[in-house]
Formats: structure tokens, sequence, C-alpha cells
């Protein structure tokens, strides 16, 4: 029989409570992280633009924490036009696990904190296809981005090929688990990492995984994320959705239970289309924390 998470947990907290005569679990939504609206800007915009997004950006809905990843150089840029704002954090699309040295071109994570980012992405798919980033690579990434206090956005995601083959979930398997494979222990605080499920064939393409698709998936990688960190950790991991998310088709995706957030490309372009991803997910979260 399968029985849904939720009523597990209805049924543990019950337990529990009565156990300790009502000194039991805070409710669930008191466990939850607020969701994740990133923004990934890619190779995209100019001094000017991306200055007046961070300057009229509205403030961070309720429930919602908001993430900028402009390319490096316009870090700063971004980071004095937001000013003493403490409601939009800023991110890295990538860096050099190496703290320093010979790497011409390349950013360390200091470097990149020093430029105002608290987060960066790891593994994402261009980065996979276009620079040859292995899944060994990508895990030493994350392991020295959790190191060096970047809180790492881990992307993962099955080609058109993979998918009709029928093995999205080997390879979500595999790129999760080379990954976790190289954390040292202990265990991270699980609100620090964040695991995008960005499939290859919705990026950039207009076509997004279906909410039953991107469900499917999130749910996955929580279970395999429970067998690693604990069920209790893995539900703390903010697990985004990624590939062609709009304002159209966001409500289906953000009501999915295990979709915390969005990683959002083409459409975090536009400032009116970031924001409605917001709301969205705002509403999606009841307008608060979870
Ligand atoms: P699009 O939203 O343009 O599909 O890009 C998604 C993405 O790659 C975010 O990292």
């Amino acid at each position: 029989m399968n029985y849904r998470r939720e009523d597990i947990e209805a049924l543990v907290r019950a337990v529990v409570t009565e156990t300790l005569g009502g000194a039991g679990l805070p409710p669930a939504e008191k466990r939850q992280p607020k969701r994740l609206l990133a923004a990934n800007w890619k190779m995209n915009l100019l001094a000017t633009d991306a200055r007046r997004f961070a300057a009229e950006l509205s403030a961070a809905p309720p429930g919602v924490e908001v993430l900028l990843c402009p390319p490096h150089i316009l870090l700063p840029v971004v980071r004095e036009a937001l000013g003493t704002r403490r409601d939009v954090s800023l991110g890295a699309q990538n860096f050099h696990p190496e703290p320093r040295g010979a790497f011409t071109g390349e950013h360390s994570a200091e470097q990149l904190r020093d430029a105002g980012a608290s987060f960066v992405i790891v593994g994402h798919s261009e980065r996979r296809a276009l620079f040859a980033e292995t899944d060994l690579v990508v895990g030493t990434k994350l392991a020295r981005a959790l190191r060096e206090n970047l809180r790492p956005i881990l992307c993962v995601g099955e080609t058109l090929s993979q998918r009709r083959d029928g093995a999205t979930f080997r390879v979500l398997r595999t790129q999760l688990d080379v990954a976790l494979a190289a954390l040292p222990a202990p265990a991270p605080e699980p609100a620090l990492l964040c695991v995008a499920y960005e499939p290859v064939w919705a990026i950039g393409t207009g076509l997004n995984a279906t909410a039953a698709q991107a469900q499917e998936a999130a749910a996955f990688l929580r279970e395999r994320l429970g067998e690693r960190f604990g069920h209790a950790a893995a539900r703390r991991v903010r697990i985004l959705y990624g590939g062609s998310v709009t304002p159209e088709n966001a409500a289906a995706l953000a009501a999915c239970p295990d979709v915390d957030g969005f990683l959002v490309g083409t459409a975090s372009l536009s400032r009116e289309k970031f924001e409605a991803l917001g709301r969205t997910l705002s509403a999606a979260a009841g307008g608060g924390d979870r």
C-alpha cells in the first residue's frame, strides 16, 4: 500500500505529541525554509540593465527568498544597486574550486564572496555540456562551495534522449550520488543546500516539464537525499525546478509538493516576469514561511 508523506508525517506528529504530552514536533510549516526564486541571468545584460533591474525590483514577497545570479562581472554593480536591502541575495553562476593561483579567466569562491555572492550554481547543464564538467568535477565544486561558505545550488537533469530511453531517474541518481559522495562528514546543514531539477530539454526551449514530471523528479531527488542524510533533513533541502519557467506555467509547477522554488533563465531577464514568479511562489507558500 502507498502512503503519502503528509499522512506519515501527520501520524508521526500525532504519536510524538501524545508521547510528549502536547510538547511534540513543531508544525510542518515551521520546519521548512522559505521558497527560493533564483534568477540565472547566464551571459546576459549590461551594467545599466542590471543596475536598473536591481534598483527597481520590488520587495521579496512573503515566504519567498529572492536570489539574483548575474554574470560575475556584474555582481558588484548589482550589490551596489541593492544597497542595504536584505531581501535579495546574490549568487555566482560558477566558480573555480581552487582557492587561488594560475587559472586564467577563473574566479575563486573567496573572490565571489568578496564581490557579494552568498550562493553559487554548481553543475549547470551548460557547464556540463559546453565546458566538459563531469559529475566528479561537480562533486568537487559542491564540497568546496560548502567549505567556502557559498550556498550551492546543485543542478541535475536529463537530456531528451535520456528521457526517451527511460534513463531519467538513472541519470538523476548518478548525478546526485556522485556529487554528494564528494561531501565530507558531517553532513551539511540541509537548509544550506539546494538541488535544482533542470531537464536539459526544457532549458531555453519554451518546453517546460509538466507539473507531474517536475514533481516526480523532485520527489525522487528528495528520497535519495533522505537516504543519504535522513528524511527529516531531506525535507529541509530546497528542491527547485528550472526549465522554461514562465508566469503562465508557474502556478502548476509551484503547487508541486516537492518543488520549493524555481531557477529561472529567460523569464528572469524581465523584471515584471520575475516579480510575477515571486508572487506565484508566495501564493503557493500560503503567503508566508512554510
Ligand atoms: P530557461 O528558464 O531559459 O529555460 O533557463 C533555465 C535555466 O537554465 C536556469 O538555470
